[in-house]
């Protein structure tokens, strides 16, 4: 059977169909797919889900050039095929098809020339009552395409797109209010998915930074395919929010006069809490950005012991709009408006960092927490008062429930 040009009547801007293409598009493993097409069908990927597929889908991946996406196709098709047989419903030719011509074409399920490079592209869907949170009123998502590694380890592990950066993704998407118009410095960047967000909300100035020089190049690579420049050369005046500075910065050459010259108003980092051996050398850039020379105004709010100076602004805040939203963020549904919002007093305590972390161990994290201690810096977990809208409800194997998210301020 072949699928007809007068396609399917469906809303492709609502889920479940708007969450299978989103899953397709960020590379979902693919039984998240077939239980997407599930629903689409109403259990069965019938004509209307297969027709729906190849035109939504694959189609598009193949007009776009997509060799580089043939091993993931592949066991899309695979598994989509297989189930599409054993629930007894013909399947599309089409499909049959563009499977055979890739079984040909790829022998295995390897890249071609060890090419490890894939793009995914990550779609953030805000819900109708948070269209506040995308730029254009209109838009109800912002679309991002990173290239990435599938090999974890490569770039450093650089190369990659790590849960945590999803999540403070998802966290600078919901608070646009605490990044607008602020200068920020993103620590261990990898594919610059935070920084291009960060430019989202128009933060005053973004520089992203990484050890690694591959990783850095790709990172340069997946800014100016989502249209920012990434230009070094452009005076001060002339930056605006569509320029996003990449550095070299290893931390453990790092000198304080330079980090210091930086004096960003926000900190950033994903996932860079992992190696005992660096984190000396993360906890003191860390220390070197939130540093200041000179001592902030205090309101008359001298913070009490084991208080968090920084982020009771954060708590009262969500306390006070506990009575319009539900502080159980993840939930869209429920949410009328950001629970978390901005007040310029809290920057007049000097900067701030937002470190979003899956804690892999716990030893590893205490010598981290031992190391700030010695440092002088404040950690904050502020897991669970300033949860972010679920804005990846489609990406079933992003975990947002393991990551943590703690502030940190310089005593
Ligand atoms: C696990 S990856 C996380 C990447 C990205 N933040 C994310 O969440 O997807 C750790 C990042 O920190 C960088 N990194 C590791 N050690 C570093 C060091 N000593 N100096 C600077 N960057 C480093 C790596 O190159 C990599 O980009």
């Amino acid at each position: 059977m072949e699928i007809q040009a007068n396609e399917e009547e469906v809303v492709i801007s609502e889920p479940p169909h708007l969450h299978l293409i989103s899953a397709f598009l960020a590379m979902e493993p693919p039984d998240v797919l077939i239980s997407f097409a599930r629903e689409c069908g109403g259990g069965l990927i019938g004509e209307k889900v297969q027709s729906f597929i190849w035109n939504h889908c694959i189609s598009k991946t193949v007009e776009n050039g997509g060799c580089q996406q043939g091993p993931y196709l592949k066991r899309v098709l695979k598994k989509l095929i297989g189930e599409i047989e054993s629930d007894g419903v013909v399947v599309f030719d089409e499909l049959y098809e563009h499977y055979a011509f890739i079984m040909t074409s790829l022998k295995d399920d390897s890249f071609p020339e060890g090419n490890s490079r894939v793009v995914k592209r990550i779609s953030f869907l805000f819900p109708d009552e948070c269209s506040e949170l995308s730029s254009c009123p209109k838009s109800k998502k912002l679309e991002v395409s990173l290239q990435c590694s599938v090999n974890m380890l490569e770039g450093d592990t650089g190369c990659s797109i790590w849960p945590s950066c999803l999540f403070l993704s998802e966290f600078i998407l919901s608070f646009p209010e605490i990044f607008f118009d602020k200068s920020c410095f993103e620590v261990g960047s990898g594919v610059g998915l935070v920084g291009i967000c960060l430019a989202h909300v128009k933060a005053s100035s973004v520089v992203l930074s990484d050890g690694d020089l591959s990783t850095l190049s790709n990172m340069r690579l997946n800014l100016e395919s989502n249209l920012l420049s990434t230009r070094s050369d452009v005076p001060e005046h002339d930056k605006d929010s569509s320029t996003v500075q990449c550095i070299h910065l290893p931390w453990e050459s790092a000198t304080e006069n330079e980090l210091q010259n930086f004096a960003p108003d926000i900190v950033l980092g994903a996932d860079v809490i992992y190696d005992p051996l660096y984190l000396p050398h993360l906890v003191q850039v860390l220390t070197g950005l939130l540093k200041r020379g000179t001592s902030y105004p205090n309101h008359g709010n001298d913070p009490c012991e084991g208080c968090q100076p920084d982020f009771r602004w954060i708590r009262s805040e969500v306390q006070n709009e506990g009575s319009k939203c539900d502080t159980t963020k993840g939930e869209v549904e429920s949410c009328s408006a950001p629970c978390v919002e901005h007040e310029d007093h809290a920057f007049e305590r000097g900067p701030v960092a937002y470190i979003a972390s899956v804690i892999r161990n716990m030893e590893t994290f205490n010598y981290f927490l031992e190391l700030t201690k010695q440092a002088n810096l404040i950690v904050n977990d502020i897991t669970e008062n300033s949860q972010p809208f679920n804005l990846l409800c489609y990406a079933k194997s992003y975990q947002r429930s393991s990551i943590r998210i703690f502030s940190i301020s310089y005593m």
